[in-house]
């Protein structure tokens, strides 16, 4: 079984991702944004990547029932309902509700692998589902980290590290490993003692101290917290019923 790590999406063309099983990694703040909001009840996840197409797609539909959500450079959009921290996705507010959803990266990575067999999300908050559903699944995937600015991004590389160690804490399946998945394996091991302080580390991490968003980050590394697997049902991100 082949996994195969890539640490941006930049230069994957989206017809290379058709058809495959993959796995979309931002730890800051998308995967955990999304598993939250399916968590507390929303309907379901309506990713785009232009705010453009965001403004088009709640045109169409009913006000009462959809609400806008993402950022640009970390902060709420202009005339959209709610901004990406996870902490804005409570079960009062999206209950029940579409959202039509796009941040910077992160949205974009989903998007350009909308045409996958298998398409799931995920992080810390729910990374023992994400294991067990490739393990059941035992076919080949692809883990394609969001990243920033479609540089490399530390916490996604650790994030996918501990996910590759823990699918192969199972003996009796044989992984072959592309280079980004080896790498990720190293850095996992370099700094899962402290994730916390890992992601404060990070560039993305530190971006969000300065503009005070600061309390995202502990909800954003807290393991298996959001026990939910996000995944690509009829052209939307759902949870399985
Ligand atoms: C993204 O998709 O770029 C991130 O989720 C950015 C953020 O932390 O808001």
């Amino acid at each position: 079984m082949n996994i195969e790590v890539y640490f941006s999406s930049q230069n994957v063309d989206e017809l290379s991702l058709r058809d495959k099983n993959i796995l979309v990694v931002d730890v800051l703040r998308a995967s955990t944004t999304i598993a939250t909001a399916l968590a507390n009840g929303a309907k379901e996840i309506i990713p785009v990547d232009t705010i453009e197409k965001a403004v088009k797609v709640s045109g169409n539909l009913y006000g009462d029932v959809v609400l806008r959500g993402g950022e640009r450079q970390g902060k709420i959009i202009e005339g959209f309902n709610l901004g990406n921290s996870p902490s804005e996705y409570t079960e009062e507010i999206v209950k029940g509700k579409s959202i039509i959803y796009s941040s910077t990266n992160g949205a974009g990575a989903i998007v350009k692998a909308r045409y996958a067999k298998n398409l799931l999300i995920g992080g810390f908050i729910n990374i023992s589902l994400v294991v067990n559903f490739i393990k059941n699944l035992n076919e080949d995937f692809i883990i394609l980290c969001a990243s920033k600015n479609y540089l490399f991004s530390l916490e996604d590389a650790v994030c996918v590290g501990m996910t590759l160690e823990k699918l192969c804490e199972e003996k009796n399946i044989v992984y072959k490993l592309n280079d980004g998945a080896i790498a990720s394996q190293s850095l996992y091991k370099t700094y899962k003692r402290n994730l916390l302080k890992m992601v404060k580390t990070a560039n993305h991490g530190k971006y969000l101290i300065e503009i005070g968003m600061e309390n995202d980050l502990p909800l954003c590394v807290a393991i298996d917290s959001v026990p939910v697997l996000p995944m690509q049902i009829s052209n939307t991100i759902k949870l399985q019923n």
